[in-house]
């Protein structure tokens, strides 16, 4: 009897001491979390911190219990493991940094645990790992074993017949959280968010990325098979430019080139998006998102205080309030003089004409095409506003006598006349 009570003491113990140290990790996490994920990931772990709005992709929501690099089945919350192996390795091509590069193995641990406590299932449910089999060594006989299954799996509906997406079915994806995204290009490796070694490939496609349409793949194939498609996969890698020798980049470049010839629309596309047209001629929702129905179709307001207050305009093709009666020529002057149809000039600012007056004969045809093929969309731009001579002067004073530093805003909302009433602010 005197035995059992000791043993129920010592058991009372060890379970106190089990749930008092978990509480500690949680607490430890807690702290480190908000002083280094809130500002990503938001305080309640909603992905909604106050720099998300300016990242591609968005941070992670923590509250739907969605997490995308597992070894779990599709669906599934994952293991620990998992959790700590994204924070600690980052996640290479996003903005999720590695943060095994600044706090030790506990500490990874405890932010893990913290992380959970923002979704009810991981109390609810157990993390299931995939059942894997022995992995199989790089050969040639392996990777050409996994063309085969790359091929019957049908990889390249989305990933391309090389795995550069060029010839890939369907594109422009949505993932769960409303964000468009693309498929990956297999050729760059190291944009590969859940890690490039065969044994991360393989988790990939065998519990699918969860919250986007990437999905598992479990089942269709043999283990054997699996392994040489993770091989394969690993083959297609090309060289980073680097660390390519001067020869590589010249012949690297010149392909781009070629390519970029070939196809001007996909370049101008390609222009367009790294100069981000579309981010300053779209209108914002309050919570800085884009209205993705007015894409391209202006109506962001700007407060140039005191030189103006301008809206951006609208670039769709649009015969009467886009782009659709300009000329290609008088687009080209505009883009690289700032001088509008009616011959008067815009500042140097937000507009970045100053910058593209450097583009080449070829890019500027490119972005025109480009544009050109955007569908129209009725949105009326207001004219600028240009202040009072008084509004001016006063705003000089501030600038040149006080020194205050004004800063540019933009506005949330639509401020041109959409036809569709309901696109409306
Ligand atoms: C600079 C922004 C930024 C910061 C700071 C940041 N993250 Fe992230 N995090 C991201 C982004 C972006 C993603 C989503 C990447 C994606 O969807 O592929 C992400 C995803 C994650 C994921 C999800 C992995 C999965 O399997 O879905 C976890 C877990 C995570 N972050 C934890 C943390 C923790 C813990 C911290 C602080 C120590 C942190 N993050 C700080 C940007 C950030
Ligand atoms: C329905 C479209 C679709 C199919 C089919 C598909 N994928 Fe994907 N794949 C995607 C998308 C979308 C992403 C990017 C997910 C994201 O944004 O996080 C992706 C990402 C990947 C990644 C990158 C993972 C990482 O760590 O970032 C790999 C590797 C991959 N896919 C391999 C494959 C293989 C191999 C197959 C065939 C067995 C396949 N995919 C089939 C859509 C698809
Ligand atoms: C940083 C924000 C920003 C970026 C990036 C930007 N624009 Fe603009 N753009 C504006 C604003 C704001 C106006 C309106 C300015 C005004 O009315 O004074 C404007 C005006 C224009 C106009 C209308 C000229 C007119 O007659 O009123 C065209 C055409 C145009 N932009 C095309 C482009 C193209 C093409 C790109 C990408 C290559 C681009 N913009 C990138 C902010 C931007």
């Amino acid at each position: 009897m005197k035995q059992f009570h000791v043993a129920v003491v010592l058991l009372c113990v060890v379970l106190a001491g089990t749930a008092s140290s978990l509480a500690g990790e949680v607490s430890l996490g807690r702290t480190l979390y908000e002083a280094r994920c809130v500002q990503c990931h938001g305080k309640e772990g909603k992905g909604n911190g106050p720099a998300s709005t300016f990242l591609t992709p968005r941070p992670r929501d923590f509250t739907s219990g969605t997490f995308k690099f597992r070894s779990t089945e599709s669906g599934g919350i994952p293991t620990d493991e998992d959790i700590v192996r994204s924070i600690g390795n980052g996640l290479h091509g996003t903005s999720m940094p590695d943060w095994g590069a600044f706090v030790g193995k506990d500490s990874l641990l405890a932010l893990a645990s913290y992380v959970k406590t923002f979704s009810p299932r991981f109390s609810r449910e157990t993390p299931k790992p995939i059942k894997t089999g022995p992995t199989v060594p790089l050969s040639p006989a392996s990777i050409a074993a996994g063309e085969k299954v790359y091929k019957k799996l049908e990889c390249a509906s989305c990933h391309g017949n090389d795995g550069r997406c060029n010839d890939a079915i369907a594109a422009d994806f949505v993932d769960d959280w409303g964000y468009k995204i693309a498929a990956t290009n297999l050729a760059e490796p190291w944009t590969f968010r859940g890690g490039r070694a065969p044994e991360d490939i393989y988790l990939r496609f065998m519990t699918g990325i969860d919250g986007t349409p990437m999905p598992s793949f479990a089942g269709s194939a043999s283990d054997r098979e699996m392994r040489d498609l993770a091989n394969y996969v690993t083959s297609l890698a090309r060289k980073p430019a680097w660390s390519m020798t001067a020869e590589e980049l010249t012949a690297f470049y010149a392909s781009l080139d070629k390519a970029a010839k070939s196809n001007p629309v996909e370049r101008g596309r390609y222009l367009a998006s790294s100069i981000g047209c579309a981010a300053c001629h779209t209108p914002m929702r309050q919570d800085g998102t884009m209205m993705e129905e007015l894409k391209f179709a202006g109506g962001q307001r700007w407060d140039l205080f005191p030189f103006a207050n301008v809206v951006s305009y609208n670039l769709t093709s649009d015969k009467e309030t886009g782009l659709g009666n300009w000329t290609d020529d008088q687009l080209k002057a505009f883009l690289t003089t700032g001088v509008r149809r009616d011959g008067s000039r815009m500042i140097p600012y937000p507009m970045p004409w100053p910058a593209l007056a450097h583009l080449t004969a070829d890019d500027l045809s490119a972005i025109v095409a480009y544009l050109r093929t955007i569908p129209p969309v009725h949105n009326a731009i207001p004219e600028p506003a240009t202040p009072g001579v008084f509004t001016y002067l006063w705003g000089k004073f501030r600038v040149l006598i006080l020194k205050e530093d004004i800063p540019i805003k933009a506005y949330a909302g639509n401020a041109g006349v959409a036809a569709q009433k309901e696109v409306q602010p």
